[in-house]
């Protein structure tokens, strides 16, 4: 285990520590789950660490019609005790709730005012419109909020409106570019954040620094020294209460489109001039752009789809995906797909990136694997070469926050003996912390101001453009060939067989 020689002092190598500015979130959907589960829990966490204004406000909004105290009270049920009693006290204040059906240009009349109250009352200076909703809501509340000239800052009562659009953003190319084009008629670009929330997370952000603030691994970090990539975000989890929308979106919009997307982008993308918003992801679109289009032989070779039957997940019987209370008993949705990818640019020509993800497997694992050749001739005889493992560098995301590293060494003693032995950064162990959760990362950047995290417009098509073929082909009726899995296991045996075929496998 490493542990870090010194722990730099925030005031030491501190890029920003902000406060943002005196504002106000509106939470479309704040009846729902995920600003119950997430949302509300990450600003209350922000209000605890100190990194929110004292001015602050949060209103709730949703279709239901209830008094503040009753929304307070629901909210309170669902913190249970995710902090201090005094802390949680302090945030139900910060609370406001607005029932009303958002799809009344009247209901947008009476957001007006509450704002312009809570704006005068609190001097407040932004506001944080933040789509918790069904996806179907989003251009209808984008369009009303515009029509009310909510939608741009208003000298007088806010100097600043950002708007928080939550995946997925679209269903495809096509209504990505008409949501974007919407978007823009209503809003700037710099006012737009669209979330991936594994851009939150504390592994993924560090990749950057691990690549960018670091000599050693640079020099090597190309096709003369890696041989393939492997990013796997396997879980445990089914379908659970989200039948509805994950049997029309599958496992390639869920997770491929979107979160698997932005860890590739991140461990292939060119040094960015800064570590600025644009300035990052021009880099990382620049690695979409490289992507090799799937060609019909790809969709055949380097495809696989898969969908969990009945198995055992943790000791317990678990049903499979078509006995799924809402899932349509004769859907060909995947649950599971593993593609391998080529980057067309010369770091990575000829280096494979292997994909891979689905839902009730054998473990929960968010990993990027970079596993570097193996020597070129080996001097230890009789060993040859190829029994001698190359270096993997190991990115894991969760369930614990690790870098790692594997390497050849011997075995103390007379007779020589070789096996692969590992060094690794363990987040916990070395700051004494839990990670933060993602949603607390990205309200705070989306309160400051700051784009980084967030995926822009042209980003978002992009990835649509890699993977639409791939939906399609899964959709066309063509594709009778999903393979079937256990719940609990590695996925369909086919998944083996896909990257066996090139002489590689999976880590796990
Ligand atoms: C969401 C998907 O975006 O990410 C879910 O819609 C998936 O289906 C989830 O379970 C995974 O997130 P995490 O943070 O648990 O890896």
């Amino acid at each position: 285990m490493i542990k870090a020689s010194k722990i730099y002092t925030k005031e030491e190598l501190c890029l920003m520590d902000r406060v943002p500015d005196p504002c106000v979130i509106v939470i479309f959907g704040a009846a729902g789950d995920l600003a119950h589960r997430k949302l509300l829990p990450s600003i209350l966490e922000l209000q605890a660490t100190g990194a929110l204004p004292g001015e602050y406000r949060v209103l709730g909004v949703d279709k239901t019609a209830m008094t503040e105290e009753h929304f307070r009270g629901n909210v309170r049920e669902s913190l249970g005790s995710a902090a201090d009693s005094a802390q949680i006290e302090e945030f139900l204040g910060h609370l406001s709730y607005l029932g009303g059906d958002v799809s009344s240009p009247v209901f947008y009349k009476d957001l007006k005012s509450a704002l312009y109250l809570l704006g005068r009352k609190h001097s407040l200076k932004g506001r944080l419109f933040y789509l918790a909703t069904p996806p179907a809501a989003y251009p209808l509340i984008i369009e009303q909020l515009s029509q009310a000239g909510l939608s741009r800052p208003e000298a007088k009562e806010s100097s600043w409106v950002r708007i928080v659009i939550e995946k997925p953003f679209g269903t495809g190319l096509g209504s990505a570019v008409r949501l974007n084009a919407l978007v823009h008629t209503c809003f700037n670009e710099d006012q737009i954040y669209r979330i991936d929330h594994y851009l939150g997370k504390e592994t993924v952000q560090n990749i950057l620094m691990f690549r960018f603030a670091n000599t050693l691994f640079e020099p090597a970090w190309n096709r003369t020294h890696i041989d393939h990539v492997q990013i796997t975000s396997a879980e445990t989890l089914g379908v659970e209460h989200r039948a509805g929308y994950y049997d029309r979106a599958g496992v390639v919009r869920d997770m491929f489109q979107n979160h698997l997307m932005q860890l590739l982008t991140l461990i292939a993308m060119e040094p960015p001039v800064r570590f600025e918003a644009d300035a990052v992801r021009d880099r990382k679109i620049d690695v979409m752009k490289a992507v090799r289009p799937f060609s019909k032989k790809d969709l055949e070779r380097n495809l696989v789809f898969g969908q969990y039957g009945e198995g055992t997940i943790g000791g317990k019987p678990v049903p499979g995906y078509l006995s799924e209370p809402g899932v349509d008993p004769g859907s060909v949705t995947p649950t599971f797909a593993a593609v391998k990818l080529e980057v067309d640019n010369w770091r990575w020509q000829g280096v494979p990136f292997y994909l891979r993800s689905g839902k009730r497997m054998g473990e929960r694992l968010t990993e990027i694997a970079v596993h570097f050749k193996r020597v070129p001739v080996s001097i230890f005889h009789p060993l040859p070469a190829e029994q001698l493992s190359g270096n993997v560098l190991r990115f894991r995301v969760q369930p614990e926050e690790e870098i790692s590293i594997s390497f050849e060494a011997k075995h103390p003693g007379p007779k020589l003996c070789i096996s692969t032995v590992t060094m690794d950064f363990d987040y916990r162990d070395t700051f004494g912390t839990a990670p933060p959760e993602a949603y607390d990362r990205l309200l705070l950047d989306a309160m400051s101001g700051d784009q980084t995290i967030f995926a822009r417009a042209d980003g978002v098509e992009e990835a649509w453009e890699i993977f639409d073929p791939i939906i399609k082909y899964a959709e066309s009726g063509t594709n009778k060939r999903i393979a079937s899995y256990p719940a609990g296991s590695r996925g369909p045996a086919e998944s083996d067989a896909l990257i066996g075929r090139y002489g590689r496998a999976w880590e796990f």
